[in-house]
């Protein structure tokens, strides 16, 4: 696929776009709006207005992309699915992530995994919080919502690694479709065994909500739904913790009033969100001829959401490289928009703001980061710390 007529091509280099992709996306927004970016192999869209205008019209965005790795890694799930068909799955495996529910039947339970961890490197004094404790919270939490009892954290966080390295197998590096198929094939048997188990008593996960579905849903439905969810249920709040831990560890007087006022965690957490997007893009495909920043696609083009860069748009957000939780308040699109807005907005919230950085910050005393260490901040399509190395009085 190549560039529609009238739309300018950018070259953009990947290696860049994984290190800061920041500066390209301003002068993306500044120069082309809408930019055929050969690399990315799709047309970049980079304002904000354009990408809430897309996200209000999905019968035109298609989110069913022709081609796409994530179908031939998982199979069709509702993240690549267009309603109503949509509708139907979203709605079977929505009500254990509400609001509420994530109150009711998980909190205590995030909670508990979350000070077992702590315990674990308290007495150290030392450790990098990405490995050590915000990557196998958010893998337990996740095993916990889907009602993957019979998963550990490790094996959440391993699938969820094997299937991301498939969704950007782009190289189409046969290991890679190995190890991922490995990996689905024993999420579907992990999926089956507990869709058994809930069938006879239900539990309130995702899995149990699906099986019990006023619109049944099959147990194959059900399976790639799972494993798309736990492709990308794993790194998100793990890099919405990291950044945001990092940014506030680098500001004090931030930090002092945050811990005097812990009603500001929702802010920390919507400004993390915003400034550096968990998910930086995500593809669609015209259904029908339209036109978007002011230039005709036809109908099956390509096209990249950035999202990452929306958030960064000068025109909605004020100096909007500064990490700021005093901001006017705009909504940001880490969430994304639509039909198929986050469905795990409010778990992710609940377990990093409520409860991973309060808890952090409360019990690891004198919290600081570790000089000379390279915790190096990567990725584009998806953008978190790699690693987070801190020391505290043990
Ligand atoms: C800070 C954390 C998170 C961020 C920033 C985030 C971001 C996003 C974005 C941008 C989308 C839309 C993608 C698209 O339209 O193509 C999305 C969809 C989705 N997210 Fe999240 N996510 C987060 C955490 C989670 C968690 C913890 C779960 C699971 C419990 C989850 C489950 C889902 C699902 C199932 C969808 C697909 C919804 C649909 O198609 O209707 N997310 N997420």
């Amino acid at each position: 696929m190549t560039a529609a007529p009238g739309v300018p091509v950018v070259d953009l280099d990947l290696g860049e776009l994984r290190d800061d992709p920041y500066p390209a996306y301003a002068k993306l927004r500044h120069t082309a709006p809408l930019a055929w970016v050969p690399s990315v192999g799709r047309h970049v869209v980079t304002r904000y207005e354009d990408i809430v205008h897309a996200e209000k019209l999905p019968e035109v965005f298609s989110s069913r992309e022709e081609g796409s790795l994530l179908l031939r890694t998982v199979g069709p799930n509702l993240l690549r699915e267009d309603d109503p068909g949509h509708r139907r799955l979203r709605a079977a495996a929505e009500p254990p992530t509400r609001p509420r529910q994530v109150l009711e039947l998980w909190a205590r339970t995030f909670e508990r995994t979350a000070h077992e961890l702590l315990d674990r490197i308290a007495g150290r004094g030392e450790a990098d919080l990405i490995a050590d404790f915000a990557e196998p919270l958010a893998a337990a939490n996740l095993a916990a919502v889907l009602g993957l009892r019979n998963a550990s954290a490790d094996d959440i966080s391993d699938w969820s690694r094997a299937m991301m390295a498939a969704n950007g197998n782009y190289a189409d590096d046969p290991d890679i479709w190995l190890r991922a198929e490995h990996a689905t094939r024993t999420i579907e048997a992990a999926v089956a065994e507990m869709a058994e188990a809930v069938r006879r008593e239900p539990d309130g996960s995702v899995i149990s909500s699906m099986v019990h579905a006023a619109d049944p849903v099959r147990l194959t439905e059900i399976q790639n739904n799972v494993k798309v969810i736990i492709g990308g249920g794993v790194n998100e709040p793990r890099d919405v913790f990291g950044t945001g831990a990092q940014a506030l560890l680098r500001r004090p007087d931030v930090l002092d009033r945050v811990l005097a006022d812990p009603g500001l965690w929702k802010r920390v957490f919507e400004e993390t969100a915003r400034w550096v997007s968990p998910i930086g893009m995500y593809p669609r495909q015209l259904t029908r001829n339209h036109e978007i920043a002011g230039i005709a696609l036809p109908a099956g083009s390509r096209v990249a959401l950035v999202i990452a860069s929306g958030n960064r748009d000068e025109s909605v957000f004020e100096r909007p490289d500064e990490f700021d939780i005093d901001r006017r308040h705009r909504p940001h699109l880490a969430f994304g928009g639509g039909p198929h807005f986050c469905m795990g907005a409010w778990v992710a919230r609940h377990e990093v703001s409520a409860l991973a950085w309060p808890l952090v910050f409360g019990r690891l005393k004198g919290l600081r980061l570790v000089d000379d260490v390279d915790d190096r901040m990567e990725g584009w399509v998806f953008r978190g710390l790699t690693s987070l190395h801190v020391t505290w009085q043990a």
